[in-house]
């Protein structure tokens, strides 16, 4: 196996039938990976899986409901089963509720949590082991979002199941140095995407926006690619990130008040 991250190597991608999703897909298939793309909408993975294996790709769809445990543990049955193997794995599907968090209904809550959490969690558990087992490395990429490291109004179901997204990835990087198994955590702000467009198209159905300038998925895709290269737990997107996490770090410090001297 050569040392190339990508060549040869096999790739799951949840969430792989749309937005940044399919753009990961793309991107690792260009470098020569093969790829699963596992979604709960078969028909979006099947079109990319089309789209690739026209390119000469090797892409394969699969139906995966992320927020079903036993459905994420047969999905890395089955690449397995089809690829030999797996060696990335992109914990990527998610979902944007947006509304008062003291009034949000329970499902609501309980759907972000399922898809945006639990879905990352049952990745890790289904792939890490499967990765560590062939030895030959790997890399675990966890979508947050720069809604997981900065507080949202209106926004509090979403961050705080990205907050819950960032640190089980910090303490995944931990507990997986020196094993071979990279990791990262994306942490987007706004990237254009089909979800984005229809919330633009119906606002008053969709959660607030974040502020900021708004890129492309492929945009993205390219900074994964990077962060996989060279080992790189975050992945952020935009410029504006660093002065917005620059002053959160700083009320935090400011909160030592004298103390800190
Ligand atoms: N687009 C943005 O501006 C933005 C910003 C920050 C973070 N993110 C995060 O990036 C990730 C991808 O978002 P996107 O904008 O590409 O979204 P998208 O809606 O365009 O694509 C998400 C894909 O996930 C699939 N999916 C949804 N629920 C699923 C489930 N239960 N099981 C399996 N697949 C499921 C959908 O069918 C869809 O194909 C998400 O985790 C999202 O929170 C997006």
């Amino acid at each position: 196996m050569s040392t190339d991250p990508f060549r040869g190597r096999v790739a799951v991608i949840t969430g792989g039938g749309g937005g940044i999703g399919s753009a990961l897909a793309r991107a690792f298939a260009a470098r020569g990976a093969r790829v699963a793309l596992a979604d709960v909408d078969p028909e979006a993975a099947a079109r990319v899986a089309k789209e690739l294996e026209a390119g000469g790709a090797e892409a394969v769809p699969f139906a995966v409901d992320v927020t079903d445990r036993a459905d994420v543990h047969h999905l890395a049955d089955a690449v397995c089963e089809r690829f030999g193997g797996v060696h990335i794995v992109c914990n990527n599907a998610g979902v944007a509720v947006g509304g008062e968090m003291w009034s949000a209904p329970m499902e609501d809550w309980e759907y972000t949590m399922a898809v945006n959490f639990w879905g990352v969690l049952y990745g890790v558990q289904a792939f890490v082991p499967r990765i560590l087992e062939h030895g030959e490395g790997g890399h675990v990429v966890n979508t947050a979002s720069m809604a997981g490291l900065t507080g949202m109004s209106f926004l509090g179901m979403y961050c705080a199941s990205k907050f819950a997204v960032v640190g089980l990835t910090e303490s995944l990087s931990r507990e997986l140095r020196g094993r071979g198994v990279g990791v990262s955590v994306l942490c987007p702000m706004i990237v254009q995407t089909e979800r984005r467009k229809a919330a633009q198209a119906a606002p008053d159905a969709a959660p607030p926006p974040m502020r900021g300038g708004v890129i492309q998925a492929d945009e993205v895709a390219g900074k994964v690619v990077r962060a996989i290269d060279s080992g790189e737990l975050y992945i952020l997107t935009h410029p504006e990130q660093r002065e917005i996490l620059s002053r959160r770090a700083a009320r935090i410090d400011a909160a030592f008040g004298d103390d800190a001297a």
